[in-house]
């Protein structure tokens, strides 16, 4: 198989497991989250009641923008750092995009699953995100292991998760998607999205939901806690 883009580099998705650097790499977690990421779509394709395909679509959405946070806060800044000549392009490149799914996915948290232009909205979202994973596993990723050990792929991978466990649930499409201005709207973002969260399982009303919001408050704590440490260590 070689590389879609052409560029003679060899495509993550091409990689095993071993070659990428193993389970903790920053190539394999991204790997792994893509594919999580591309089974949420597909779910959303098969799903016929339209709350049902609502729900896959908080469900990814919440998974997209922490994946994509982290990106933004922990792979770029190294990517840039191991590549300062040509970081810049590809990075503002993708933080385009990222912006265009956070825009999109603030669209569709109030919208109706069965308004006319909801599917119309989650196919553009779903183009960009897939889109994304090929510019980060065909490009991006590749270039980056060409110059990057393996130890710090695998450091970029840890600091990459922390911030993914850690980031804000919610679209924030007015969060500068770069540091220190999206590291620093993080703290009190990341909060409130899970105090939002907890809310509307309250609503909800549940035994289950009412057992989901006591963990969404102690997430909102962690998160807190552990992003000011984040903040801290810069
Ligand atoms: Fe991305
Ligand atoms: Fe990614």
């Amino acid at each position: 198989m070689t590389n879609p883009r052409g560029n003679g580099l060899r495509s993550v998705a091409e990689q095993s497991e071993e070659e990428r650097g193993g389970p903790g790499s920053i190539l394999s977690r991204q790997s792994r989250d893509h594919a999580d990421l591309d089974a949420l779509m597909r779910a959303y394709d098969d799903e016929p009641d339209a709350d049902a395909r609502g729900r896959v679509v908080a469900e990814l959405a919440e998974r997209a923008l922490r994946h994509a946070f982290a990106e933004e806060t922990v792979l770029f800044p190294a990517y840039r750092q191991h590549l300062p000549e040509q970081g810049e392009e590809l990075t503002r490149h993708i933080e385009g995009d990222h912006q265009q799914v956070n825009e999109l996915l603030v669209q569709l948290q109030d919208a109706d699953p069965r308004s006319p232009d909801y599917d119309a909205t989650v196919r553009r979202a779903f183009e960009v995100i897939r889109h994304d994973a090929h510019d980060e596993e065909d490009d991006l990723l590749p270039r980056l292991q060409r110059v990057a050990t393996e130890e710090e792929l695998r450091a970029i991978g840890a600091a990459w998760e922390v911030q993914r466990r850690t980031a804000p649930t919610r679209p924030h499409p007015k969060v500068p998607r770069r540091p220190p201005g999206n590291a620093l709207a993080a703290v009190p973002l990341a909060v409130t999205d899970r105090v939002k969260d907890a809310a509307e399982h309250l609503a909800a009303g549940s035994a289950v939901r009412r057992a989901a919001l006591a963990g969404a408050l102690v997430g909102a704590v962690v998160a807190a806690v552990a992003a000011a440490r984040a903040l801290r260590r810069r």
